[in-house]
C-alpha cells in the first residue's frame, strides 16, 4: 500500500506563550499587549485596559501555568510521540520593554530548558518569534507604526537565533500576520480602525519578516524560516457575479499579506486600492529590495473554518474587530462558538495556496474549541474532537495523494487545553490534554488525558496511516 506521509512529517501541536505560560511577571518579564487583555466570552468582546487594572481578571497571568509545568507538559508531548512542537518565545521575557540594549539572561535560559526537554523527547521546535505578544514598553514609540520597533524586533531575532542555534531550526516570523486587518491590537500593539494606520504597521512586519529571514540564514543556513497566515477562505455566497466579486475583494484583503511574503512584493491589486483611496506605504531606499531577498522558505497556516461572503459583506464587516462577512453557509455544521467545521475546505485551501506560491506548506493550526466535561472516574471522552481532527487529516492526505502539494507538517491547536484567543475563554478547549482550571483561573492544574489523547498517539505512531 501507498504511504501518504513522507518518513520525517512534522506530526504535533501548536501553543502560544500568553496563552499557555502564564508566570506573567517572573523571571523579570515585562508586559505584553496580552497581559492587558480581560476575559471576555462568545458575546462579549475581550478589553483592553490602560495597564493592569486590579479588579479585572487577565487570562494570561496565569493561563495554565506551563511555566512551572514545562517538564510534565513535554513528557506528555513525548508519550503522544510529537515530532514537532510549535510554540512561541514570549519577546518580553526576553527584552522586557522591547528597546533594551542588553537580553534578559533568565528569559534566554527558561526557553534553554524548553529545548532541552524538547531533546530529551526527540522532538523538533518550531518557534514563532511574534504571537500576539508585543512588548507594551513599545507602544510610546507607537508600536508597529513607527519604523524603530523593526530594529528592536531584528535585535530581538539576532539574540534569539544565536542563543538557540543548532537547538531551533524552524522559525515563523510573526503569527497570523494578515490579523493586522482584523485585530491590529492583537498584531501588533496598534489600537486603530484607521486603514493608514494598519497598513504603515504591516509594512514594518514585512519589512522585519524579510530581514528575519534574511539574518536567520546567514546565522545558520540550515534555519527556515516561514510565514504564518490567519486561514481565512471563504465562498461566494451565489453565483451572483456581485456576490463573486464581493467574495474576491475578501480573499485579496486577507491573501495580499501572503502575496507579499511570499513573492517578495505588493500585488497590483493592492497598489491601485492604496492610490485609491490614498494611503501611502513609508518606503524607503532599499525596501524593495529586502522584501525580494527576504521571501519566506514555506508558508503555514491556521485552518479551523470557512466564510461566505456576499455582496452585503463589506457592510457587515464594518467597525467590527473580528471577521464577520454577515453570512452562514448552510451545508456545514457549526462549533458552540459559531465557527463552521469544514474538513474538505481544508484541501481547498491547501490547492488555492500551492497553486499561487509553489512552496512548501504546512498546517500549524487545526483543531476544535468545545466543553469538555470530566467524567466521575476521570475520563474525557471527546469524540467531537477526534472526529474534527480525523476528518481534516483525511483531507490534508488527499491534497498531498491526489493533487501532489508538498505539506511539511501538520501541527494541530492545542495539544493541551490553554486559554482562548478570541474570548479569554478557558472553557473554549481545545486539548488533548484536560487541564483542571476554570474561567476564573481556579482549579487543581492536574493534566488528564481525554480521549483523543490517545488516538491522536496511534495516529503519529502509524505515521497518518490510523485515522480510525
Ligand atoms: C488562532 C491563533 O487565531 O486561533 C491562536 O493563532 C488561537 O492564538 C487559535 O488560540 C484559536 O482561536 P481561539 O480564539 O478559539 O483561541
Amino acid at each position: 500500500m501507498n504511504k501518504t506521509f513522507p518518513n520525517g512529517f512534522l506530526w504535533g501541536g501548536a501553543t502560544a506563550a500568553n496563552q499557555f505560560e502564564g508566570a506573567y511577571n517572573e523571571g523579570s518579564k515585562g508586559l505584553s499587549t496580552a497581559d492587558v487583555m480581560t476575559a471576555g466570552s462568545h458575546d462579549v468582546p475581550r478589553e483592553i485596559t490602560d495597564g493592569i487594572v486590579k479588579e479585572r481578571y487577565y487570562p494570561s497571568h496565569v493561563a495554565v501555568d506551563h511555566y512551572h509545568h514545562f517538564e510534565e507538559d513535554i513528557e506528555l508531548f513525548g508519550e503522544l510521540g510529537f515530532k514537532c512542537y510549535r510554540m512561541s518565545i514570549n519577546w518580553t521575557r526576553i527584552f522586557p520593554q522591547g528597546d533594551e540594549e542588553q537580553a534578559n539572561e533568565e528569559g534566554l535560559r527558561f526557553y534553554d530548558e524548553i529545548f532541552e526537554a524538547c531533546k530529551k523527547h526527540g522532538i523538533e521546535p518550531l518557534v514563532t518569534l511574534s504571537h500576539f505578544e508585543t512588548p507594551m514598553g513599545l507602544l510610546k514609540y507607537g508600536s508597529w507604526t513607527n519604523r524603530k520597533v523593526v530594529n528592536f524586533y531584528l535585535r530581538y531575532c539576532e539574540t534569539v537565533f544565536n542563543r538557540y542555534k543548532g537547538k531551533v531550526k524552524y522559525w515563523i516570523s510573526f503569527n497570523e500576520i494578515n490579523v493586522m486587518s482584523t485585530k491590529p491590537w492583537m498584531a501588533g500593539g496598534v489600537n486603530s480602525d484607521d486603514e493608514q494606520v494598519r497598513m504603515t504597521a504591516a509594512f514594518h512586519q514585512f519589512l522585519a519578516s524579510a530581514k528575519a529571514v534574511q539574518m536567520a540564514h546567514r546565522i545558520d543556513p540550515d534555519n527556515k524560516v516561514g510565514m504564518m497566515y490567519a486561514g481565512h477562505f471563504s465562498y461566494p455566497n451565489s453565483p451572483d457575479p456581485e456576490d463573486v466579486q464581493a467574495n474576491d475583494d475578501f480573499m485579496h484583503k486577507m491573501l495580499f499579506y501572503c502575496d507579499v511574503q511570499c513573492r517578495g512584493y505588493y500585488p497590483d491589486y493592492k497598489l491601485k486600492e492604496f492610490e485609491r483611496v490614498g494611503i501611502v506605504l513609508p518606503f524607503k531606499e532599499g525596501d524593495k529590495e529586502e522584501l525580494l531577498r527576504g521571501k519566506v522558505d514555506f508558508l503555514s497556516y491556521s485552518y479551523y473554518l470557512t466564510h461566505v461572503v456576499g455582496k452585503e459583506t463589506s457592510l457587515a464587516m464594518k467597525g467590527l474587530n473580528g471577521v464577520k462577512t454577515g453570512y452562514n453557509n448552510p451545508y456545514l455544521p457549526t462549533t458552540e462558538w459559531g465557527w463552521a467545521i469544514n474538513p474538505m475546505g481544508l484541501r481547498h485551501s491547501l490547492n488555492v495556496l500551492y497553486d499561487r506560491y509553489q512552496i512548501p506548506l504546512m498546517i500549524v493550526e487545526n483543531g476544535i474549541g468545545a466543553v469538555d466535561h470530566v467524567e466521575e472516574d476521570g475520563t474525557v471522552h471527546d469524540v467531537y474532537r477526534i472526529d474534527y481532527l480525523r476528518e481534516h487529516i483525511k483531507e490534508m492526505k488527499k491534497a498531498i495523494d491526489l493533487d501532489g502539494v508538498p505539506v511539511m507538517g501538520y501541527t494541530m491547536w492545542s495539544p493541551i487545553d490553554i486559554i482562548s484567543a478570541s474570548t479569554g475563554e478557558m472553557k473554549k478547549r481545545y486539548g488533548l490534554i484536560y487541564v483542571d482550571i476554570n474561567d476564573q483561573g481556579e482549579g487543581t492544574f492536574k493534566r488528564i488525558r481525554k480521549d483523543s489523547f490517545y488516538w491522536y498517539k496511534k495516529v503519529i505512531l502509524s505515521n497518518g496511516e490510523h485515522l480510525e
